[in-house]
């Protein structure tokens, strides 16, 4: 009877039946082409300089599509290209509709985008909505006045009231996310450097102007956004007084909060549910619930999650790789059907992957980099690559604090000096772990700056670029890069590396990570030794081992049912 009513409604409710058949296609974790990308992002500022001032720029990205394309990728995510100031290079929007002066013009740009799709490349951007720059036209009509039309697109704090609670800053020198402003006698908030001003999402306005300039870039065929921060952007705009020590733990008490989930959804109605775009926010909450929340298909928000938790776990005195293990077999457990992750080492705020997550000793850099590539591109989960991983860049040991050109790094040492605090650790820190040591040019051939420009590069190229070089291995069939190269053909072949059902073994192995992949009668088995001596393993619960779909090395040694595994050697084969 109950079944009866049902269709009767549904009959009598257009678009009833197709929403049904959609939410049981949601739940089964439908097909996408987003799920089946392989992401490459390019820093542009680092990529290629095409003008020779030293940075990269978008006519140097177009110079370089047809190696990009050669990756075997299929999508690009570029780090922001807008106007601006480069106070944190891009993520400081001046004007969100233009093309920063040091990358080209939006001709540059159509051309870039046309010439992407003609590779059948597709492009992520980055959008950077948190917080604008200072020198954005809202913030100088906002700071002018308190009457000011705009003076709500900001979050201001009238001195009169007193000092607002504390918030933590990320890039502040003082660590004040507060910026006292005379013009107007109050303070403004600024959860990165004071040159990029919280934008104020609790207003209505201000989202529709995002909204608007986000059709703009889908209307002219970008792919994909990637929110910049995203997760901070809604604020309990009363701004109450957080527990001493807070900043210690502080994404608990920035990220999710108020009507995030609202405006996202609010962004989807708006922006994506009208194009084939994808989205994907930095950072996935607090919790898994936090992250389903914000990427199950049925809650209308957005496509895949992007959680730290796994690349934070590299720390200079190294990690544990049972947790590590533990970690990213967590997220896919909880994510298998429902939901989807985003797989990556690195990117553009993070230390090279090879010198973090492996080794970049001159004796297992090689292997070490193919070894991580093939983790990212044999997981379930979208795999994004990064700029110059394909080559096994390395940190580039930078030893003084001139070296380095990030606000963050240089802030932070201000702040450490300041406080009287340690500058030589902190220094040893940033050796390891500095932004910049992601951010050196690539490295194209063994020429001046290793082919990245003919003037003084905007960071210091890598030393070791004679050795570490695009063309150097684009004729070396063994090389980390042709290594790149086959693992991105064999995931863009087999769904089985996509979809396929993912199982831990040998969970408990302090130096080899083994899974396998399932997708029907297709069966892939992916041996990982992270470490620098050899490891056994057991192939004692698999019938036959049959063929071998990938080796970092010439050999993959068999002893009767095991496998002697050498200094990270990474394997992946079929098994019945
Ligand atoms: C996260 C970005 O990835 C990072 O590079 C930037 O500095 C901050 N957000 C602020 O936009």
């Amino acid at each position: 009877m109950k079944h009866t009513i049902w269709i009767v409604l549904c009959l009598l409710a257009p678009g009833c039946v197709s929403k049904k058949e959609e939410q049981k296609a949601q739940l089964k974790n439908e097909k996408k082409w987003w799920k089946e990308a392989i992401v490459y992002q390019i820093y542009p500022r680092s990529f290629k300089d095409s003008n020779g001032d030293g940075v990269g720029d978008l006519r140097g990205i177009i110079e370089k599509l047809d190696y990009v394309k050669s990756l075997g990728v299929t999508a690009v995510w570029l780090n922001p290209i807008y106007s601006s100031p480069n106070a944190d290079n891009g993520y400081d929007v001046s004007d969100y509709r233009n093309i920063m002066a040091e990358f080209g013009s939006m001709e540059d740009f159509d051309e870039l985008l046309r010439k992407m799709h003609e590779r059948d490349l597709k492009l992520i951007i980055d959008i950077v909505v948190n917080h604008s720059s200072d020198e954005h036209e809202w913030f100088k009509q906002s700071r002018s006045s308190r009457n000011n039309p705009y003076r709500n697109y900001y979050h201001w704090w009238p001195a009169e009231k007193g000092k607002p609670n504390y918030r933590y800053s990320l890039f502040d020198e003082t660590g004040d996310a507060w910026k006292y402003d005379e013009r107007t006698n109050a303070y403004y908030l600024h959860y990165f450097a004071a040159k990029q001003p919280d934008l104020n999402w609790e207003n209505p306005k201000l989202r529709q102007e995002v909204y608007a300039f986000m059709r703009f870039w889908a209307d002219k065929g970008v792919d994909g956004f990637r929110l910049d921060a995203f997760q901070f952007a809604a604020k309990d705009t009363t701004f109450p007084a957080f527990p001493l020590g807070f900043e210690k733990d502080f994404v608990k008490y920035y990220a999710m909060q108020g009507n995030l989930h609202e405006y996202l959804k609010e962004m989807n109605r708006e922006v994506f549910s009208k194009y084939d775009v994808m989205s994907v926010a930095e950072g996935a909450g607090n919790t898994m619930e936090d992250a389903h929340n914000l990427v199950d298909a049925d809650r209308n928000e957005l496509n895949m999650a992007y959680a730290f938790e796994g690349v934070d776990i590299a720390k200079s005195t190294g990690y544990d790789l049972v947790h590590f293990k533990k970690v990213f077999s967590k997220w896919d457990s909880a994510f298998a059907e429902k939901g989807w992750v985003s797989i990556f080492l690195a990117n553009h705020d993070q230390a090279r992957m090879v010198s973090r997550f492996a080794s970049d000793a001159p004796e297992f850099r090689a292997a070490s980099a193919k070894l991580l590539n093939t983790f990212i591109l044999s997981m379930r989960g979208t795999p994004y690559c990064y700029y110059g991983d394909e080559l096994g860049m390395t940190n580039p040991g930078f030893e003084k604090i001139e070296d380095y050109r990030d606000i963050q790094a240089l802030n932070m040492y201000k702040k450490t000096q300041n406080s009287g605090g340690d500058v030589n650790a902190y220094l040893k820190e940033l050796k390891f772990s500095s932004r910049d040591n992601g951010r050196t040019p690539m490295q194209w051939d063994s020429g001046q700056n290793a082919g990245f420009t003919s003037a003084t590069p905007w960071l210091a190229v890598n030393s070791n670029y004679n050795l570490i070089n695009a063309a150097a291995q684009d004729d070396d069939a063994a090389s980390v890069l042709n290594h790149f190269r086959r693992l991105t053909e064999l995931r863009n072949k087999k769904d089985v590396l996509v979809y396929g059902k993912y199982t831990l073994l040998l969970k408990d192995h302090p130096q080899v990570y083994a899974y396998t992949r399932v997708l029907d009668d297709k069966k892939v088995l992916v041996l990982l030794n992270f470490s620098g001596s050899d490891s056994s393993v057991s192939l004692d619960e698999f019938d036959s081992v049959s063929d071998v779909l990938i080796n970092n090395y010439t050999e993959l040694e068999l002893d009767g049912r095991t496998v002697r595994l050498k200094p990270y050697q990474a394997a992946m084969l079929t098994f019945e």
